[in-house]
């Protein structure tokens, strides 16, 4: 029988008890397949009391991940603790440098530290490979370097955060503002334990850093995403966008133009039609456009025990079969520091405001618009009282920078009342 592969895992929460309950489960099978058998070997955890329901009598107890990474007895670090900082960077770093492949789940550490960890790696010749970190037991990282490695990519979007997405199509459902659903998804469990990782888009950004840059061969930039969380979507919204035929999501976008990378991740209105418009509950969906291939659309689970366990051993299967793929599909050293671009791919925008409702108010809305060159697709006054009159009007495509101009002279005109919402509709 060939060497077995051995196995060190940090962290034993959901994902880590998954990688457990896989490995025991399905120890057969897996030997099959990688030609060797997969075990593990050492274990680390913050307490070893804990009751997790699962067996881990056959494994050495490590209090100190650090420690975990550096022992002689294990060739794979699989680090699902989380964290960009302290103990899994510590420990993935002490992996790297004592031998060790790293599997990880982590994508706030890859995305504020992957390009340095990457050289490491492959320095050291040493793979990490990061499947569970982008959108769950969905196969993405595998289908951008492997499915789609003869493709010139021209555009990668989806919506990576399934909290996010159940919050916004359970108050369509329910008809409940988001500070309702946000607490109802808090009590659930639902949200990570800073939400604001979440519903600010941060999660969802730290996946779209990673996929721009095995994409477009690019250094991880994730300070360079705009970010715009959901804290201001209102049910109004999504009832108004619904009866134009449109959803809410919250979408990533990523793009290399002449201009430079740009990496949006906001809310935006999509065809309810499109795969993307009929994205239920916490499921994820990414959409991948090549040269070659035109555009293929992933969707399955983005969280949860199984789907990540799952990702973590399509990985930890690649390392026992020898797979040495770069960790962003190229050698690190190759990765282009990118210009970072404000996105400037004119589209439509759905704007939403309330006005004076006095003689020619509208007019000078759609002055302001007529001066920043924005054309009006659609318009719709509706509801209105004895005061105020809430307008929708759609645009035809135009950029953030000519919209801006207008909603800046729209303060000048003494009609709006409030801030008006601007959402981008995405084509998709
Ligand atoms: N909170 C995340 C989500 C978990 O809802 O997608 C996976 O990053």
């Amino acid at each position: 029988m060939t060497q077995p592969l051995r196995l060190g895992i940090a962290g034993l929460g959901t994902v880590g008890v998954g990688i457990v309950r896989i490995v025991q489960k399905h120890g057969a099978l897996l030997a099959t397949r990688a030609g060797r058998p997969i075990v593990i070997t050492a274990v680390s955890a913050r307490s070893k009391t804990k009751n997790r329901d699962v067996d881990l009598s056959d494994y050495a107890w490590v209090d100190d991940p650090v420690a975990l990474a550096k022992r002689d007895d294990i060739d794979v670090f699989v680090e699902v603790m989380g964290g960009s900082e302290g103990p899994a960077k510590d420990a993935t770093e002490a992996a790297i440098a004592s031998g060790k492949d790293v599997v990880t789940a982590n994508k706030a550490l890859l995305a504020l530290h992957g390009q340095a960890l990457a050289e490491a790696a492959e320095a050291a010749g040493q793979v990490i490979r990061f499947e569970a970190a982008v959108a769950g037991g969905i196969p993405v990282v595998k289908s951008l370097t492997e499915g789609l490695a003869g493709n010139e990519i021209s555009r990668v979007m989806g919506v990576m955060n399934g909290s996010c997405n159940y919050i916004l199509t359970r108050m369509e459902d329910a008809g409940l503002s988001y500070e309702a659903v946000f607490d109802e998804a808090n009590q659930l469990g639902y949200l990570e334990a800073d939400p604001e990782l979440d519903v600010g888009g941060i999660d969802a950004a730290h996946k779209l850093a990673l996929l721009s840059s095995i994409a477009f061969g690019t250094q991880v930039d994730f300070d360079a995403v705009e970010l715009e969380g959901i804290g201001a979507v209102t049910i109004e919204d999504i009832r108004q966008a619904a009866d134009m035929g449109y959803k809410i999501k919250l979408l990533g976008v990523a793009q290399l133009t002449g201009r430079g990378l740009e990496q949006r991740m906001s809310p935006c209105l999509v065809p309810e039609t499109s795969p993307l418009g009929q994205l239920q509950g916490g499921t994820n969906m990414v959409l991948l456009e090549g040269d070659a291939v035109s555009q293929i659309v992933l969707r399955g689970p983005g969280a949860g025990e199984g789907p990540t366990a799952s990702a973590v051993m399509g990985d930890v299967m690649d390392v026992a079969r020898g797979m040495r793929i770069s960790t962003f599909g190229q050698p690190a050293k190759s990765l282009r520091k990118a210009r970072a671009a404000r996105a400037a791919v004119p589209a439509p925008y759905y704007l939403r405001m309330q006005l004076l409702d006095k003689p020619g108010a509208l007019a000078k809305i759609a002055h302001a618009l007529g001066e920043a060159g924005i054309s009006i697709d659609r318009m719709r006054q509706y509801g209105h009282d004895d005061t105020a009159a809430p307008v929708l009007i759609v645009t035809h495509k135009t950029t953030r920078t000519a919209l801006d101009e207008a909603l800046a002279d729209f303060k000048s005109t003494g009609v709006v009342t409030g801030d008006p919402v601007a959402i981008r509709i995405e084509a998709v």
